[in-house]
């Protein structure tokens, strides 16, 4: 398979038994009858990029709303730095410094590029409105360290010649581009990435991996990515977890998870000999999952959206 793009640094190959930045243990949800989370666990650590993948309804965007807080899991844990997020609210968990992107983009469409990613840094701002005119020098002080924040994120992300376009103008790629940039600018500890590339071109593509290995180089923030485009998973995730039906079938290395036997099964419906997959997966998963997305949920689905923006 032909790589997206040159992987300079993945994390070190003990990341995995380094202290973890956060902690999922046998996180169960239930909707009625339907178990979207049966008991999965797994790790991430400091600057990992981790991928979740798997079938439509496996459980994907369910582990993101745990995550954030908008659904609240009936049994398991959620540590973030040794500090449970299981119960918080969606603001509180943004405040310990998760942030997520969203599939069908959190921008306001009216304002400025520049104006959105200030927005994103609202909620490290202690400066209201009416303290902000009695200490004015403070408010001053704190508008200019975001500004140069924002700055920042427009140059590691190349937004420059964007930063004055109302955000509903932007071109798509662009703007699920400064999508990227809102999340950032909330200085997350963790940043969860629902389908970054999802409706994108292959160059399109191309940039935004670049785009997110950078993030992790400069930046070093830990990603979770929930992507169904498998060359852009397989290329830069550290480590990946397969669910199926709710249940962690696999975690491992990407060269791990495109062998396993029951990933591979998961995606084909155990049409397929073992044999005759062994070398397959890669290819046989961008043709489970082709690009424009058809057939899959559209745009608007209200279990993709909501949560810690
Ligand atoms: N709010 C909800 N109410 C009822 N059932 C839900 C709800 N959210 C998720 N589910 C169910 O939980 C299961 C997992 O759904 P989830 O959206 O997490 O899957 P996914 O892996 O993100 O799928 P996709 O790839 O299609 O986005 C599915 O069976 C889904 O129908
Ligand atoms: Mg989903």
């Amino acid at each position: 398979m032909e790589r997206l793009t040159e992987v300079p640094s993945r994390a070190s190959p003990d990341s995995a038994t380094a202290t973890p930045l956060l902690d999922v243990r046998d996180l169960t949800l239930r909707f009625g009858g339907v178990t979207a989370l049966d008991g999965v666990s797994f790790s991430v650590c400091g600057s990992e990029l981790f991928a979740v993948i798997g079938p439509n309804g496996a459980g994907k965007t369910s582990i993101f709303n745990c995550l954030n807080g908008v659904y609240r899991p009936q049994s398991g844990s959620i540590e973030l730095g040794g500090e449970s997020l299981v119960g918080r609210p969606p603001a509180a968990i943004a405040a310990l410094g998760v942030a997520r992107t969203f599939q069908n983009l959190g921008l306001f469409g009216h304002l400025s590029l520049v104006d959105n990613l200030m927005l994103g840094r609202h909620h490290l701002m202690r400066t209201g409105f009416l303290s902000g005119m009695v200490w004015w020098g403070r408010a001053r002080r704190e508008e200019i360290e975001h500004r140069a924040a924002v700055e920042e994120i427009i140059e590691l992300l190349e937004l420059e010649p964007y930063r004055a376009m109302p955000a509903g103008m932007l071109p798509y790629g662009v703007a699920k581009r400064a999508e990227l940039g809102r999340a950032l600018a909330m200085r997350p500890r963790l940043l969860l990435l629902d389908e970054p590339v999802a409706g994108m071109n292959l160059e399109e593509t191309e940039d935004m991996a670049r785009y997110l290995l950078e993030v992790r180089r400069d930046l070093g923030v830990a990603m979770i990515l929930v992507e169904h485009d498998m060359r852009l998973v397989m290329d830069l995730a550290d480590r990946v977890l397969a669910l199926d039906f709710g249940v962690a079938i696999a975690t491992g290395p990407p060269e791990r998870i495109q062998r396993d036997p029951k990933v591979i099964e998961a995606y084909l419906g155990g049409f397929v000999s073992d044999s005759a997959l062994s070398h397959a997966l890669p290819h046989t998963l961008s043709h489970a999952f082709p690009h424009d997305h058809e057939g899959r949920r559209g745009a608007g689905d209200p279990r993709d959206t909501g949560g810690a923006s």
